[in-house]
């Protein structure tokens, strides 16, 4: 009796332990220890190499230390294996030890130590909490499944989304969007402070022609044309392109003579401040166009001193807005109005998806200007001399042609980064006509998240076309000194998504696909199979059928999950070809399945009488896994922790779905072998019922944190 609640005793103790790394991260660590007692060395200098079996056979974790070790100690690997396990201390959780093949050392963890593990996650808190809350404390305690924060938060800050204004988000932001989410949810929930940055395309020399378009569209729509007009316009413009000048010239006179005479009249301000994304949209496009047709032919636009030449306006208004004199503040204020309706289209979008970006999130490239020049400055004269130490990469900064430019170079003095032709690609920060570039932004950007935001660790979510900027991004904020060593600076690049030609996806008539329509359809297309899916299956495991309004309330959260979870779901490097079948499937690993998983087990829950989770999480209430699939099941259950530890650590999302879609399969295993309700007796229906509750806390936790809200009954 004594030495029985002894052992209990010891067990609870190191139980804590597992709860409060991971089954791994205790292995690793016991593993550790006595590696270090074998090579007569400490702890931290040694790697314990411990995985997850790949097969069952094996056990469930293995170490692989002993390989490499033999090498060392010139000694046997099984020899070194066998003094391995005889310095672990594993018997509080292990099976005795095996070595396998040339020296694997086999892990199985007891029975008692899953179910104490399992046990010791406490019951689920009432009530729901502040969803505005961040996730480090949204969730209490026990709905964190006892996962503690780490020990050593750090400030991170997450760059995600950036969409370009006056643009329609195209689904590269979609993606960065929806991956970014994932980032910030997860290191928040880990306990890192994280800061979310909107990094905004608003300014560059694209400006000029956005405030010319919204003026544009605005007085046209003021004049009673409608956006079929402006449209058609802008179709007869583009199908100038290649013709000759006097063609050109001809075509675009009448265009001219009218925005002349719109800049007589000057009554834009007249019509609503309504104007919508699209509209601002076509009035960029069009003055964007018709500035490139008119080149060379000498078009003017404007009279007596206004008088400009139609191609040069939008580079025009681009200086005005950049000198930001007070003389300019009509444009200052357009400027201003189009940034306004870009930030707002692009937060309905996020409230749509369930994105956790605000628009205080929103940090665009306009919020740098004030610190270009300085930081231009402050770049010279860090690179007055080559830096950094001898085996990184260097950087030197010359003046190239009249532009300011930060060559990298290898330690050898050779360039790091060359051109198509072979030449060194330098970084340009300042153009010769004085102007600044997304590049210098960028390292503006890193400046002030350093010093000013703190960050220690920078991701910037951002498609794989980026790759060289942000390689050399890198290179010169280091070199100069802007990011110290201990700061992470990690670009998480990301693939295309493909339409089923394998072509960047498009709309039928080629446009690109406006990321609204594509939820809207998301959501029909989910109603729709919702309905079907009724319609064959009466046999239905949940409570019966479900009434219309729910049917599209549930509809409208699966299609958004499906299109978000495909996404995930995808090892991220990849490109992936969008199809609404294969997100939309309750087979295999997607959002409706999971969804269902989910709801499936809510439904057993509530078959048993829906019992208050105290019942079963009672004192003394225990776990027992004596079916193989039970124990799985459990197994399962405790990694949880790993597969979010790998997406903080590896930013990898997929790795937290593949996890999410095993225990799925594993608890529908579980459920398939193992009767919960008619279970034999009511100790061992206590304790599956709460694996059931586990397993659902888990799965609600985890699609949680890849942005995906779950549904009680579907
Ligand atoms: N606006 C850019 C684009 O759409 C992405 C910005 C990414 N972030 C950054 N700090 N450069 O391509």
């Amino acid at each position: 009796m004594r030495r029985a609640s002894l052992r209990r005793w010891r067990n609870a103790d190191s139980l804590r332990t597992v709860m409060n790394t991971s089954l791994l991260a205790t292995l690793n660590e016991r593993f550790a220890e006595a590696i270090a007692q074998v090579c007569e060395t400490t702890p931290e200098r040694v790697t314990a190499a411990v995985q997850p079996s790949a097969d069952p056979k094996f056990g469930d974790y293995q170490c692989n230390a002993a390989m490499a070790l033999a090498r060392q100690l010139r000694q046997k690997p099984r020899d070194v294996a066998q003094r391995i396990i005889d310095a672990v201390h594993l018997d509080d959780l292990a099976d005795p030890l095996e070595i396998a093949g040339p020296g694997f050392i086999n892990v199985r963890l007891t029975e008692r130590a899953l179910a104490g593990a399992l046990e010791a996650i406490p019951v689920p808190t009432e009530g729901d909490r502040d969803p505005t809350a961040d996730a480090s404390t949204r969730f209490a305690p026990a709905d964190r499944l006892a996962i503690p924060r780490v020990a050593d938060p750090a400030t991170v800050l997450v760059d995600y989304s950036s969409p370009n204004i006056a643009k329609q988000m195209h689904v590269g932001h979609l993606r960065s969007t929806i991956i970014g989410d994932v980032f910030a949810r997860v290191l928040e929930f880990e306990g890192h402070r994280v800061i979310r940055q909107n990094h905004l395309g608003d300014w560059g020399t694209a400006i000029g022609a956005v405030i010319t378009g919204l003026w544009y569209v605005r007085t046209r729509l003021a004049r009673g044309e409608d956006l079929g007009g402006i449209r058609k316009r802008l179709e007869l413009i583009n199908a100038l392109r290649g013709q000759g000048v006097d063609e050109r010239r001809n075509a675009l006179a009448p265009i001219a003579a009218e925005w002349t005479e719109d800049l007589a009249r000057n009554d834009a301000a007249d019509y609503a401040e309504s104007t919508t994304l699209d509209e601002l949209e076509l009035g960029y496009v069009f003055v964007q166009t018709i500035a490139s047709i008119a080149s060379g032919t000498g078009v003017l636009v404007g009279s007596g001193a206004q008088e400009q030449l139609l191609e040069g306006i939008p580079r025009l208004i681009t200086t005005f807005l950049q000198r930001g004199s007070a003389d300019d503040r009509y444009e200052q204020e357009e400027w201003r109005q189009a940034r306004t309706i870009s930030v707002n289209a692009c937060q309905s979008i996020y409230d749509v998806l369930g994105v956790t970006l605000t628009p205080d999130d929103m940090f665009g490239e306009s919020d740098y200007n004030a610190f270009l020049a300085e930081t231009v400055t402050d770049l010279k004269q860090r690179l007055a001399q080559p830096t950094g130490p001898d085996d990184a990469i260097r950087a030197v900064y010359r003046n190239d042609q009249g532009a300011d430019c930060i060559f990298l170079e290898k330690p050898d003095g050779t360039p790091a980064f060359k051109n198509p032709e072979g030449n060194p690609l330098p970084m340009i920060i300042r153009k010769s006509d004085g102007a600044y570039l997304y590049s210098t932004t960028d390292l503006a950007a890193i400046r002030y998240r350093v010093n000013t935001l703190g960050a220690e660790r920078i991701i910037y979510v951002v498609g794989a076309p980026q790759k060289l900027h942000f390689q050399m991004l890198f290179a010169a904020a280091r070199a100069a000194g802007l990011a110290p060593s201990t700061t992470r600076l990690e670009h998480v690049s990301f693939g295309s998504v493909l339409g089923d030609n394998r072509k960047p996806l498009r709309t039928r008539e080629g446009g690109t696909v406006k990321l609204l329509e594509l939820l809207d359809e998301a959501q029909r297309r989910a109603f729709e199979v919702l309905q079907t899916r009724e319609a064959e299956e009466d046999a239905r495991d949940a409570d019966g059928a479900l009434d219309d309004a729910s049917k599209r309330k549930i509809a409208q959260r699966v299609g958004i999950a499906a299109v978000k979870y495909f996404d995930l779901s995808r090892d991220r490097n990849n490109d992936y070809v969008f199809n609404w079948d294969q997100m939309l499937t309750f087979q295999g690993n997607t959002a409706p399945y999971m969804m269902y998983a989910y709801a499936r087990i809510r439904s057993i829950y509530r078959k048993a009488g829906d019992p208050a989770p105290q019942a079963l999480y009672a004192d003394g209430a225990t776990i027992t896994l004596g079916e193989p699939a039970e124990r799985a099941l459990a197994l399962r259950l405790l990694r949880f922790r790993e597969s979010i530890r790998v997406v903080a650590s590896d930013l990898l999302p997929h790795a937290l779905c593949s996890y999410l879609y095993e225990l799925a399969a594993d608890f529908m295993r579980f459920y398939d072998s193992c009767p919960v309700l008619q279970a034999p007796d009511d100790a061992t229906r206590n304790s599956r019922l709460r694996l059931c509750d586990l397993t659902a806390r888990t799965l609600k936790l985890g699609l949680n944190l890849l942005g995906i809200d779950v549904i009680e009954r579907m």
